[in-house]
């Protein structure tokens, strides 16, 4: 989804709350975007530019992001007849709807393929950071510099952004093994599967795809469970093909975050064939 367009929706969203709130004056609410502070001195609702800036967040944070994961999700089962009947086989060997701590914690293989989709395919390209003091970046392996020099470690001056290119770090040889590019969900099963290498990644499962440390996303849990809760259902009732078989060639596409698309045609749009299980 475009900026402009994310920020006519948050616009829309924002008015609309309004309107309904005007007519809601004499109900008691506390909500996210009008935290009031219980000194009445102190006014600290929010204004309209920082609602806005908020819901662009929360639009981006909690929306785009846990799509894109659910569309890379579809996509690489349809790529992967045998891992979606797999899949699909624990799913039905589990008579009836599962709590939340049961597709949370119960299906090993149902959580490798979630977690496999969010190594492989982290809805957000990279996290931005700026230095507040010198510093300097202890490196594992030498790398060379401009003057074509290797070094141990980088400086890093104070002020200086620095990017943390996501996609890279889940995806290194170096990290996950020469099968890192692959989408092999057998990974987080096996004992050895995640190598001591990746196991020295501080985040969330040894992934970069939520951040880490105090800026780590606050909706990790929900976006997971939430991912889970659709693939439960589509992978039960539906069997998925790429449009035109196996081999056909996906790209990303254009916009904020990077949402996949058939190679060569517009829109970020992944069409896939689909019949019910067993129909
Ligand atoms: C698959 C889905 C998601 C992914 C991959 C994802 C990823 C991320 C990443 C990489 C960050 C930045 C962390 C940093 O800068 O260190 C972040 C921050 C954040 N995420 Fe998520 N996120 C997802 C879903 C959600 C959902 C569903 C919500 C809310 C319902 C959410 C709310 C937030 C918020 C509020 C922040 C900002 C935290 C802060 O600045 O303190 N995210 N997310």
């Amino acid at each position: 989804m475009k900026y402009t367009k994310l920020r006519r929706i948050s616009a829309k969203a924002y008015l609309r709350r309004q309107k309904k709130r005007r007519k809601e004056v004499q109900m008691k609410e506390i909500t996210l975007l009008s935290v009031k502070t219980e000194d009445a001195e102190i006014d600290t609702s929010l204004t309209r530019e920082e609602v806005l800036a908020q819901m662009m967040t929360l639009l981006v944070a909690g929306y785009e992001t846990t799509a894109i994961s659910m569309t890379w999700a579809l996509l690489e089962l349809a790529r992967h007849p045998d891992i979606q009947q797999r899949l699909r086989e624990e799913i039905l060997s589990f008579d009836g709807e599962p709590t939340y701590d049961q597709i949370s914690k119960d299906f090993p293989y149902f959580d490798a393929v979630v977690h496999e989709i969010f190594r492989l395919h982290p809805a957000a390209p990279e996290m931005g950071r700026m230095a507040r003091e010198d510093d300097i970046i202890p490196l594992s392996q030498p790398v060379r510099n401009r003057c074509g020099e290797f070094t141990h470690n980088i400086f890093v001056a104070r002020g200086t952004l620095v990017s943390i290119p996501i996609p890279f770090i889940n995806r290194s040889d170096a990290l996950w093994g020469p099968d890192a590019k692959q989408f092999r969900p057998e990974r987080w099963l096996e004992t050895d599967g995640i190598t001591p290498q990746a196991r020295e990644l501080q985040g969330y499962r040894h992934l970069m795809t939520f951040g880490d440390g105090p800026k780590v996303c606050l909706g990790k849990l929900f976006a997971i469970a939430e991912v889970k809760t659709v693939l439960w259902v589509v992978v039960k009732n539906f069997v998925l093909e790429m449009r035109d078989g196996p081999n056909t060639q996906v790209e990303k596409g254009g916009g904020m975050l990077p949402r996949p698309r058939l190679a060569g045609e517009d829109g970020a749009k992944v069409p896939l064939r689909i019949k019910r299980y067993g129909g």
